[in-house]
């Protein structure tokens, strides 16, 4: 079939035979975004963590869709209805694959990690947890993974356990069997910390949690842009990614659960789609994945998704990985060496964040110096109000890595935060 949203042309050549090095330029090209002054100055976007930037081939793929494949799927037996169905469900072979999850039916779109792990609250949540029953959760969680837990929590009369951590933002994981306890229904854990950079030794959690007969949810939206993720090999039983973090859209996300856990839980939403047949007496469930893709789902989205993980699988979680554990090396070295910097988050695994203060200056401050200067990081709780807490700040100012950004990038930044400094002195 030759239309519309037809595959992603790749601006983005495979490595040559023996290339070994990043083809950084060749990547800033794809982003159009990137190419632009802010306030007199070139755009040094450090704000990843928050949302990346979008390659050329992601913008292209999504207005292809919107320019000649615009359908609604499933219930149409037209050329483009078709076709927007087979388009969508490429998509989820291609989660899929990211994840290396073992059937496509483990894939369920879903708006976002939020919305991910609501659904697995509210449905596996609501079914297991009882009064009495225990939630273990992390001292470095998102709110996203936190407040869809108390909110579980005061409905069924649980109570919500926190996994600590220490000065330098990594989890105590030696504590976990201790609070791992008969009443613990479920462990909900973060992959990669958004405020602290910190990357969890998941696969050890995870298999601590199972001695217990404890299920794992892990929200993966800061591993999904930087990290390798293999769903299988981790043994998660649920994981969660935004598309918007990992060089997607907006608006779509995704949920990998075990397709027996999924199987065995009930629906999140009704409405179209997620039925097989109704009847004013009985609604019959659809079969996985849509049993939890109730009404229109977001197809445009989940082709730009599409989009953005052929790009980055092009590139190689891998290399991907390297290079930016290069950039935070660099950064973190270079951000240290500034006297009154402190680096809050110094964990021995970590990726692409930098979250940091300057003694005297408050970092909304810092954060809109900068910007002047054309740097965008961002300032604030970053949605982890008990990690500020933990570390005795108000907030932070953060510059997160991608795999555009550069060393001169870093520099650039340095010498926004002696500005800063000046500013203030
Ligand atoms: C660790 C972590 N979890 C969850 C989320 C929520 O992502 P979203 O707002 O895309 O649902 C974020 C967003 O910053 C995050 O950093």
């Amino acid at each position: 079939m030759t239309t519309a949203a037809n595959s992603v042309p790749w601006e983005l050549q495979p490595p040559m035979a023996g290339e070994t090095t990043f083809p950084i330029e060749k990547i800033r090209r794809d982003f159009p975004i990137l190419h632009q002054q802010v306030h007199g100055h070139p755009l040094v976007y450090l704000d990843n963590a928050a949302t990346s930037q979008k390659p050329r081939a992601v913008i292209d793929a999504i207005s292809r869709y919107y320019e000649r494949g615009n359908a609604n799927i499933h219930r149409g037996v037209h050329f483009l209805s078709e076709h927007a169905t087979e388009e969508h469900e490429a998509a989820r072979r291609t989660v899929q694959s990211f994840l290396n999850a073992a059937d496509k039916r483990e894939i369920i779109f879903v708006r976002s990690a939020t919305e991910g792990i609501n659904l697995v609250a509210q449905t596996y949540g609501r079914k297991h947890v009882g009064s009495g029953d225990e939630i273990l959760i992390t001292a470095m969680e998102h709110h996203s993974n936190i407040v869809p837990w108390q909110i579980l929590c005061e409905e069924k009369d649980a109570k919500l356990r926190v996994v600590p951590i220490n000065d330098r933002g990594e989890l105590l994981v030696e504590e976990l069997p201790k609070l791992l306890t008969k009443r613990t229904k479920v462990l909900a854990v973060t992959h990669v910390s958004n405020a602290l950079g910190t990357i969890n030794p998941l696969r050890k959690i995870i298999e601590i949690a199972h001695k217990h007969k404890v299920p794992v949810v892990v929200d993966g939206a800061q591993a999904a842009p930087h990290l390798k993720i293999d769903v299988q090999a981790l043994d998660a039983d649920f994981y969660v990614f935004s598309g918007h973090k990992v060089y997607g859209p907006t608006g779509i996300g995704v949920l990998y659960g075990k397709l027996e856990m999924l199987e065995a839980m009930p629906p999140y939403q009704g409405g179209g789609d997620m039925i097989r047949s109704v009847t004013f007496e009985k609604t019959l469930y659809n079969d996985l994945p849509y049993k939890f893709e109730a009404g229109t789902p977001n197809i445009g989205g989940a082709i730009g998704l599409r989009a953005a993980i052929d790009y980055v699988t092009r590139l190689g979680m891998d290399k991907i990985a390297a290079y930016e554990h290069d950039l935070l090396a660099y950064a973190t070295e270079s951000l240290s060496a500034i006297p009154g910097v402190r680096i809050i988050g110094t964990a021995a695994e970590k990726a692409a964040v930098v979250s940091f203060v300057i003694e005297g200056i408050h970092p909304h401050d810092i954060g809109t110096i900068l910007d002047r200067e054309g740097i965008a990081v961002r300032t604030g709780h970053h949605c982890a109000q008990p990690v500020m807490q933990y570390f005795r700040v108000p907030a932070t100012a953060r510059a997160s890595f991608a795999l555009y950004n550069t060393r001169g990038e870093v520099d650039a930044l340095v010498e926004g935060i002696q500005k800063v400094k000046e500013v203030f002195a």
